[in-house]
């Protein structure tokens, strides 16, 4: 009887639902937000159309983007109690502070419970505008350095940078970080993106559903591999030394992280925006070698393309941050700021057709043991 049950470990293979939010084919390495190709969206649009596209399902207008990005600015404050959570929880990874501060904003949140579409986008804007305030606050405090208040002059991208080093970043900058968030807004129904609906489909709320995808982010498999990259990248050390490392690792039968991804089997469609700006940033910076090392890794990784092994959107990703001078444990949080608006879709398509997601396990233990009570247990 068991025999006959076919398991899908990992659920590979398996559509859970129908979604307007995304589509990805992992054989064609093509993805669209909306309808929409990422290419274009990468090149062409702000995070914050992008946000409005994933949230309301069309391109803004001007008045509605500007309406949608007034409302971004005006919700980046976080409360002083949440400052003091971050305070003491200071000395943890930024993701366990970040999932700890989208907790408590909970609390400060009066619409908190109410689960229509309406209510959960405008806690999406809320979360998404806030993110990157929890974010530099305790990056600046775990440096003993004061949080630097939000500044409404700045687009979403600019002020999570000036937030963080206290000073406006140049308009290159700011635009990478901004097309880095665009490829990061959402992608189909991904680990987190599963983890959140997954709260959601008990009808939790937004801020639980957050969490969970925070949480589920944070893995090496998901969003943790730019970090990783970028140590490996600091490993190597030199462009020289990065074939005989990729090798030594292979051979070990270890993986070269930012390679692989379990949908796409050709070009991450991602990956080819951050490398551009990886090898122009590093350039400009006078340190072409962390561009260099990576594509040394890329060359030494190229047979393994015919098994579907390629770049992913986090391989360029880590050396781009780091030529900004972004600290590697914040390079998972920059993934989750820019996918909070994907999250939100998701969630509210969840709400709008609500079914508890609830797979099976199969039992695979032993059945019907004679109970021993514990004095008698040896
Ligand atoms: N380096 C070397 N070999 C690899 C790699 C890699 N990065 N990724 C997969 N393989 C091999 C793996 O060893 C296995 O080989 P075999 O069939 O001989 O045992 C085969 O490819 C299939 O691996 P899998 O783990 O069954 O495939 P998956 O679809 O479950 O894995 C993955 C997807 C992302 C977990 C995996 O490719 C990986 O661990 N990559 C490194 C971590 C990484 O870069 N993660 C970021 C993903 S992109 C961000 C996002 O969208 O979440």
């Amino acid at each position: 009887m068991t025999s006959e049950i076919e398991i899908k470990r990992g659920l590979q293979g398996v559509y859970i639902d129908r979604s307007k939010s995304s589509f990805i084919d992992g054989t064609e390495g093509k993805l669209l937000y909306r309808g929409y190709s990422i290419h274009d969206l990468a090149e062409k649009s702000s995070f914050e159309e992008i946000a409005y596209l994933l949230l309301y399902g069309e391109l803004p207008n001007k008045t509605q983007l500007e309406d949608f990005d007034s409302n971004l600015r005006d919700s980046r404050s976080i409360p002083a109690e949440v400052i003091e959570i971050i305070r003491v929880v200071k000395d943890s990874h930024p993701m366990d502070v970040l999932r700890t501060a989208v907790s408590a904003l909970s609390a400060y949140d009066n619409e908190v419970a109410d689960n229509s579409v309406e209510a959960t986008i405008r806690k999406g804007i809320r979360l998404t505008a806030q993110a990157p305030t929890i974010v530099t606050a305790h990056a600046r405090i775990k440096e003993g350095k004061d949080p630097v208040s939000p500044n409404s002059n700045l687009n979403q991208a600019a002020n999570f940078l000036y937030m963080l080093f206290g000073e406006e970043p140049t308009e290159q900058e700011a635009r990478l970080m901004e097309k880095d968030f665009v490829i990061h807004a959402e992608h189909g129904i991904n680990a987190s993106a599963f983890a959140a609906r997954v709260a959601a489909s008990t009808n939790s709320d937004l801020h639980s559903a957050v969490v969970s995808g925070i949480g589920t982010l944070k893995g090496p498999a998901h969003g943790g591999a730019a970090e990783e990259v970028m140590a490996m990248a600091l490993e190597i050390g030199e462009e020289e030394k990065a074939e005989s490392y990729v090798r030594n690792i292979l051979d070990g039968g270890g993986r070269i992280m930012g390679f692989g991804h379990r949908v796409y089997k050709v070009e991450d469609p991602r990956a080819r925006h951050l490398q551009t700006e990886c090898q122009a940033l590093g350039d400009q910076k006078g340190q072409p070698k962390w561009f260099r090392i990576l594509s040394k890794v890329a060359e030494v990784m190229e047979p393994y393309q015919s098994r579907g092994i390629c770049p992913n959107v986090d391989f360029w990703a880590g050396a781009m941050y780091h030529l900004m001078g972004i600290p590697k444990e914040l390079f998972i949080c920059i993934f989750a700021m820019g996918r909070i608006p994907g999250w939100t879709a998701q969630v509210t398509e969840q709400f709008s057709n609500n079914i508890l997601l609830r797979p099976l396990l199969l039992y695979d233990g032993p059945m019907d043991l004679p109970y021993v009570p514990l004095d008698d247990r040896k």
